[in-house]
């Protein structure tokens, strides 16, 4: 038996057993099965709020349960995170403006929906809970064609989890995870956001320790085989500040510039990392006409 291995570090880590693995990645695999169903149904003109009925369905039809429903007073089984929406967009909500919309005086450009537009950049996040497990799982989706800038946002954080993963093995340390992501998409003359991390999570939704997107190499406690954990780095185009709407949910960029994010969760194995949440469609990286 492996349960010798079975502890909570110094930090509050758990450190779980090889059994465990097969338990996330059912529940890492189920969550992005879901995000795979729901790629042909984001295109302009669909509603936030639809795509979020879609995903309870899914989950409901696959006798699972949604982590989000009822979490903190959370409703939905999905946050939907539209252009400079940082997190936590609550879908069938109306989108908050951007900077152009808010100041159009065309009013028929104005938002008040939850409708998608052309161009629309969006972060769509889905946790499950698969007999006890938790699968935490987000990417980016376009409504039509991006922008280029947009298009170079997505690529730019989706490369940045990457290296992120990549940094993912026994020795290392969260501080070689977050000084990864933060040194690529700051050379990239992007930023960081600070205000959200990722977490460990396992049979829990979230848990010690909190996974920063920046950092210094050497820092922070070291990683060790069994620890299970999401990385999900959020990506401004502008500056890194955050603010919270006044439905204590919604996180968009303060300067409005857009942002992205990409979620996987992971565990560290022997010699680095396994990727729960991979897509089993080959989908996760968006791709446009
Ligand atoms: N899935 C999000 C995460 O990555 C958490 C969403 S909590 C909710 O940690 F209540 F907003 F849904
Ligand atoms: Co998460
Ligand atoms: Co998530």
């Amino acid at each position: 038996m492996d349960d010798v291995r079975a502890r909570i570090t110094k930090d509050g880590i758990r450190i779980y057993e090889d059994a465990d693995f097969a338990g996330m990645r059912t529940a890492g695999r189920v969550a992005a099965e879901i995000l795979d169903a729901v790629v042909p149904l984001v295109v302009p003109g669909a509603t936030t709020g639809a795509i979020d009925d879609f995903i309870t369905e899914e989950i409901r039809r696959r006798g699972v349960t949604s982590a989000t429903i009822g979490y903190k007073g959370y409703k939905h089984a999905s946050c939907i995170s539209v252009n400079h929406v940082v997190c936590h967009g609550i879908p069938g909500a109306p989108i908050p403006m951007s900077k152009s919309e808010t100041i159009s005086r065309d009013l028929e450009k104005r938002r008040k929906d939850d409708v998608l537009r052309d161009g629309d950049i969006l972060n769509i996040d889905v946790t499950v809970i698969v007999d006890g497990w938790y699968g935490d799982t987000s990417r980016m989706y376009v409504a039509g064609k991006p922008s280029p800038m947009a298009a170079r946002l997505i690529e730019v954080t989706h490369e940045g989890l990457m290296r992120g993963i990549a940094a993912v093995k026994p020795g290392n340390t969260f501080g070689d995870i977050g000084h990864a992501i933060q040194a690529y998409v700051e050379a990239q003359r992007m930023s960081v956001v600070r205000d959200f991390c990722g977490h460990g999570l396992g049979r829990v939704f979230h848990a010690p320790p909190n996974v920063l997107h920046y950092g210094r190499a050497g820092s922070g406690p070291v990683l060790e085989e069994g620890m299970f954990f999401t990385i999900e780095p959020m990506v401004n185009l502008g500056r890194p500040e955050t603010n919270v709407l006044a439905d204590d949910w919604t996180a968009v960029t303060r300067d409005k510039s857009l942002s992205a994010q990409f979620e996987h969760s992971v565990g560290v194995t022997a010699t680095g990392c396994e990727i729960f949440t991979l897509s089993p469609a080959g989908k996760f990286h968006p791709t446009w006409g």
